[in-house]
């Protein structure tokens, strides 16, 4: 994980509206965990495919998940439910986009609007055929909505990168010491 590069200037930016997408899927009892509601496993899938189908428009090909933090889980989803996993493109790197992943339930039994039961970042990378890194074309927010995600994406990019250093440090330090795990 590189320390931040300018985004490459060269690349013509594209609109948040341009790669975002909704994921919708009938809950089924083949994805269930002990207690009869859906496995959080089975929601992650979901927004990793909802987000790599954003990332991969955005940056016109192929783009891998380098990680997913802050899965929330806010309410339990049941069998019959109607999933609806909506991401979005919140910010660009040099090569990495950040997707924001809300996902929505439509309860089968009752005709509430759609509940809010998770939510989700992903970093992805977009990589060429030899699954390196290639510049992506920055994103531009549209709406103030979309200007807070992007200015809260750029504070999470922050944390990543400083705690990840922290960490090598760390490891740094105690190799140097000696101990061993
Ligand atoms: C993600 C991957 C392409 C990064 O390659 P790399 O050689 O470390 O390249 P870099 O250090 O230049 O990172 C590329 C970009 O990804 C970002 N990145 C890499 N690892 C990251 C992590 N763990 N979290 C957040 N961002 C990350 C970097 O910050 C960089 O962003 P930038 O270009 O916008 O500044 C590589 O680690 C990989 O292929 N991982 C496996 C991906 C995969 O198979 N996913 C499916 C999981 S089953």
């Amino acid at each position: 994980m590189t320390d931040q590069l300018p985004p490459d200037s060269a690349i013509e930016a594209k609109p948040t509206s341009a790669s975002r997408t909704t994921l919708s899927h009938i809950m089924t009892g083949n994805d269930t965990n002990l207690l009869g509601t859906v496995h959080g496993g089975v929601i992650m899938k979901l927004v990793d495919d909802a987000a790599g189908a954003v990332a991969g428009r955005h940056s016109g090909g192929p783009a891998v998940t380098a990680s997913m933090d802050e899965m929330v889980f806010l309410e339990p989803v049941r069998v019959g439910d109607l999933v609806h996993v909506k991401a979005q493109v919140n910010w660009t790197g040099r090569s990495s986009m950040e997707v924001g992943v809300r996902v929505l339930a439509e309860r089968w039994n009752e005709s509430t609007p759609a509940q809010q039961v998770g939510s989700a970042y992903l970093v992805f990378a977009a990589v060429d055929a030899e699954g390196k890194p290639r510049a992506v074309p920055p994103v531009r927010p549209e709406t103030e909505r979309d200007r807070r995600r992007h200015q809260e994406a750029q504070i999470r990019r922050t944390h990543r990168l400083a705690r990840r250093r922290a960490i090598m440090e760390l490891r740094e330090r105690r190799a140097a010491e000696g101990m061993q795990d």
